[in-house]
C-alpha cells in the first residue's frame, strides 16, 4: 500500500470514529489554515518587498508593539524565509490536521502558531475578544488536549510509515504553494501617481507629479514605516500605513475613494482624518506629517 493509499484510509476511518463535536472543530481549524496558506501562496505581494502586503511590512509594524519585537525586528531581515516558513507551516498543519497525519503534532504546531500570532500580532487588541488568533491558540489547545487526553501516555509516532506520511504532508504543502503562485490573485491597489525623480533623504514626491486626487505609497525615511500621502484641492497630506487593528499594511482604493486593509477588511475615509468606516477597529490610522517644499512634498 502507497502512502496515499495509507493516508486517505487513515484520514476515512479517524472522521468515522470522531464525535461530531470533533469533527466540526478539526474541519474548522483545519480548512482555516489550508485557506490561510493559500490567501498567502495566492498573493502575488506577500514575498514582495515594498507591496502593500509583503511579509516583511507586516512584521516590521508588528514589531513595533509586540512583546516580541527584538524576534521580529530580526524576522524583518530574513522576511522571505519567515513567509515561505509560514505559509509551507501553515498548509502543513492543516492537510494533516484532515487527513490525520501526526495529528497531536499538527495541533501543537496550530497552537504554537496561533499563540505566535497573538502575540505578534492582536496582543494589545482590546477588549481582548476582537483579536482572533487568541481565540484559535485556545481552540487549537483543546483539540491538542482532547487526543491526549485519549492516549495512555503522549507518544511521538517515529515508525518509517509515519515519517513517508508525514513526508506526504510536506510534499502536497510545497505543491499546494506552488498552485497558489499559479493562481495569483488580484495585487493590492498601489500608488496612483508615479514618482519621475528620485528626492534627497525626507522628499516624497515632486508635487507635480502628484495630480489633485492622486495618492502616493512611501516608506517615512525616519520612522521607517510605510505611508500613503494624498494630495486635495487644499493641499497635501498623508497617513501611516498599519492598520490600527492588528498591523497590517493598508492602501488606498480609488473606486471607493477609502484605505482597505486586506487582513480583515477595516475601512478608513482619507478624505476626514483616515477615520473608521468599518472593520474590527475604532482607532483612525495614525497622521504622518508632510509639507509642500519648493517643487517637492517631504516629511515635515
Ligand atoms: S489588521 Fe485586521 S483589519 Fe487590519
Amino acid at each position: 500500500m502507497n502512502s496515499l493509499q495509507s493516508i486517505s484510509r487513515g484520514a476515512v476511518s479517524s472522521w468515522r470514529t470522531q464525535s461530531n463535536g470533533q469533527r466540526l472543530l478539526r474541519f474548522f481549524l483545519g480548512a482555516t489554515w489550508v485557506y490561510a496558506g493559500w490567501v498567502k501562496a495566492s498573493d502575488p505581494g506577500f514575498l514582495t518587498a515594498g507591496a502593500p502586503t509583503y511579509i516583511g511590512s507586516q512584521l516590521g509594524a508588528f514589531a513595533q508593539s509586540s512583546p516580541l519585537g527584538p524576534f521580529l525586528n530580526h524576522g524583518v531581515e530574513h522576511a522571505i524565509l519567515v513567509g515561505i516558513f509560514v505559509m509551507l507551516s501553515e498548509f502543513a498543519i492543516g492537510f494533516a490536521t484532515l487527513l490525520n497525519v501526526a495529528p497531536t503534532s499538527a495541533a501543537f504546531g496550530g497552537f504554537a502558531m496561533a499563540t505566535g500570532l497573538w502575540l505578534s500580532s492582536s496582543f494589545h487588541t482590546s477588549p481582548y475578544f476582537l483579536a482572533s488568533d487568541s481565540a484559535y491558540a485556545i481552540l487549537w489547545l483543546a483539540y491538542l488536549l482532547h487526543m491526549i487526553g485519549k492516549r495512555k501516555m503522549p507518544s511521538v509516532n517515529i515508525e518509517r510509515r509515519g515519517v513517508i506520511r508525514t513526508g506526504a504532508i510536506g510534499a502536497i504543502a510545497v505543491l499546494a504553494s506552488f498552485a497558489g503562485r499559479a493562481f495569483p490573485k488580484a495585487a493590492a491597489a498601489s500608488s496612483s501617481a508615479k514618482s519621475t525623480s528620485k528626492g534627497a533623504k525626507g522628499q516624497i514626491i515632486k508635487l507635480a507629479d502628484l495630480p489633485i486626487g492622486g495618492s502616493f505609497n512611501f516608506i517615512h525615511s525616519t520612522q521607517g514605516i510605510p505611508a500613503i500621502l494624498f494630495r486635495s484641492k487644499v493641499g497635501v497630506f498623508a497617513y501611516s500605513a498599519i492598520c490600527t487593528h492588528q498591523g497590517c499594511t493598508v492602501s488606498y482604493d480609488k473606486g471607493s475613494k477609502q484605505i482597505i486593509c486586506p487582513c480583515h477588511g477595516a475601512a478608513y475615509d482619507p478624505a476626514h482624518g483616515a477615520k473608521v468606516l468599518g472593520g474590527p477597529t475604532n482607532t483612525p490610522l495614525g497622521s504622518v506629517k508632510v509639507k509642500v517644499s519648493g517643487a517637492w512634498v517631504v516629511e515635515a
